[in-house]
């Protein structure tokens, strides 16, 4: 099971909620520990207050009423009592929970201290605490006061002689319920709202992001393709609008690149006319017949050669627009042509299958590839092939091949091998570099090897691709 999300979106949600869940379980655990000291501290005080304000009551009546003015005092969390003797902590403690559990004659019939810790079992825990002595003077008595710290029922007990020697006791505990706990049913809607918070905050950032970049792959797959690519809004984040914006300045400096570059090998083409021409005519004073017909074939080949890169350079600055056409039916043309040229073309395909492309360069790509098989190796096996990521386009013939030394360089520009120079072919070996041209501008590659008899040409092109649709 994958956890780590792939998309930015889910990325972003899960590291913030990541981080929403590490802020609180720190914060629930300084609740629960720090603030649950601090509050103990805090309680720890004011009880010994109301400890010594006690005994200075008890102090100021006499003996005999004692008992009945310390029970108007009393609270359904505190209790007083006298006691005569020393007796140990558990004892005490026993003893402080019965009068817990009784009623306080101040609360009338529906105390509701009984109930309060009859539901809790908290009161049968006996701290094993020992009391601590507060020495006389720091509490303006005069005389020590004794402490017992009942953790286990969030309390305190404390114990005091009075003058004659009578103590007086008080307890102090608080049921469980009571001590509010961090994991409320308030925390929990609170904790529910940060996180919905949380997530659609992620969204809307992931989202701000995410939709440009998507225009932006869009773009670039396009653009990689040869297709024409408007520029792109400006959208989203800075940081975004800055890599949009670096994008359609490529674009537009890689066009005028092409077209400049186009443009200038058709002038070089063009402007190589005029001097074959005067050369042309030079020839005319050359005494020797044999070295005016080399002469002649030479200049035939530089015009050749001119005529062909000018008609590669016009066609390729009239950008084409890419449209949906039928690779099977296009390709049937291509060999049908070459057919009735008397060219022995062979095409196996698995029927109609559209395709998104230049149509017209794709066509002059594949009709070179043929012809070359049909020139160089006597017959052309033309396949068409439809895989899940790519289609595949193979021309094999029955010819010599190229050797593996030569498959790279056969595709430069007015490279011809020794063999075909001899053929008398009429090319020039421009055919293979602007099928590579074509055929890698529509996001496609194509490879020479050695098939069954000759040269197996593969023509791999990008599937349709949906984004371009
Ligand atoms: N099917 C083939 N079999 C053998 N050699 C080939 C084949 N296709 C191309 N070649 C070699 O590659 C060279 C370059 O091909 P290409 O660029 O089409 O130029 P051209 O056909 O004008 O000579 C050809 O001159 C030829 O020597
Ligand atoms: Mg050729």
């Amino acid at each position: 099971m994958r956890i780590w999300p792939r998309t930015l979106t889910g990325q972003l949600i899960l590291v913030l909620l990541l981080a929403l869940a590490i802020s609180q379980i720190v914060t629930l655990f300084i609740y629960r520990f720090e603030r649950a000291r601090a509050l103990r501290v805090v309680i720890g005080e004011e009880c010994l207050g109301r400890a010594v304000s006690a005994f200075r009551l008890a102090e100021g009546v006499p003996p005999n009423q004692r008992k009945s003015v310390l029970k108007t005092i009393e609270t359904p969390l505190t209790r007083y009592w006298l006691t005569h003797d020393e007796i140990s902590s558990e004892e005490w403690q026993r003893e402080a929970r019965d009068h817990l559990l009784k009623p306080t004659s101040a609360a009338g019939s529906n105390n509701p201290t009984a109930s309060m810790f009859a539901r809790e079992t908290m009161l049968n825990q006996l701290s094993t605490a020992s009391w601590r002595e507060l020495p006389g003077g720091t509490w303006l008595l005069q005389k020590p006061l004794h402490i017992l710290d009942l953790a286990a029922w969030n309390g305190f007990g404390f114990k005091m002689q009075l003058n004659d020697g009578e103590y007086l006791n008080m307890i102090y505990a608080k049921p469980e319920y009571l001590m509010q706990s961090a994991l409320t049913p308030g925390y929990y809607t609170a904790l529910v709202i940060t996180v919905l918070i949380f997530a659609g905050a992620a969204l809307l950032i992931a989202r701000r992001i995410v939709r440009p970049l998507r225009h932006l792959t869009k773009s670039a797959e396009r653009l990689g393709r040869g297709h024409e690519v408007e520029i792109l809004r400006e959208e989203g984040p800075e940081d975004i609008r800055a890599t949009i914006s670096a994008f359609n300045r490529m674009q537009v400096r890689l066009n005028r690149f092409l077209t400049d570059r186009t443009r200038m090998l058709a002038a070089i083409s063009h402007d190589l006319r005029t001097p074959i021409t005067s050369l042309r005519l030079r020839t005319e004073f050359i005494a020797d017949e044999e070295m005016r017909q080399k002469f002649n074939a030479t200049l035939d080949e530089m015009q050749g050669m001119a005529e062909a890169s000018l008609s590669f350079a016009k066609s390729e600055s009239t950008a084409e627009t890419t449209r949906v056409v039928d690779l099977d039916a296009l390709l049937e043309s291509i060999c049908d042509d070459i057919t009735e040229l008397g060219g022995k073309v062979d095409l196996t395909s698995p029927g109609r299958l559209p395709y998104k492309c230049r149509s017209d360069s794709l066509r002059r790509a594949l009709r070179n590839i043929i012809e070359n098989a049909v020139r160089y190796g006597e017959c052309a096996r033309v396949t068409l092939h439809r895989h899940s990521d790519r289609i595949d386009i193979t021309v094999e013939d029955d010819g010599p091949g190229i050797p593996a030394a030569d498959r790279e360089r056969v595709f430069e520009p007015f490279v011809r091998l020794e063999s075909s120079r001899n053929r008398d072919t009429g090319g020039v070996g421009l055919g293979l570099s602007i099928a590579r041209s074509i055929i890698r501008n529509h996001g496609g590659e194509i490879t020479l090897s050695q098939g069954n008899k000759g040269l197996r040409v593969l023509i791999q092109l990008p599937p349709v691709c949906p984004n371009l649709a």
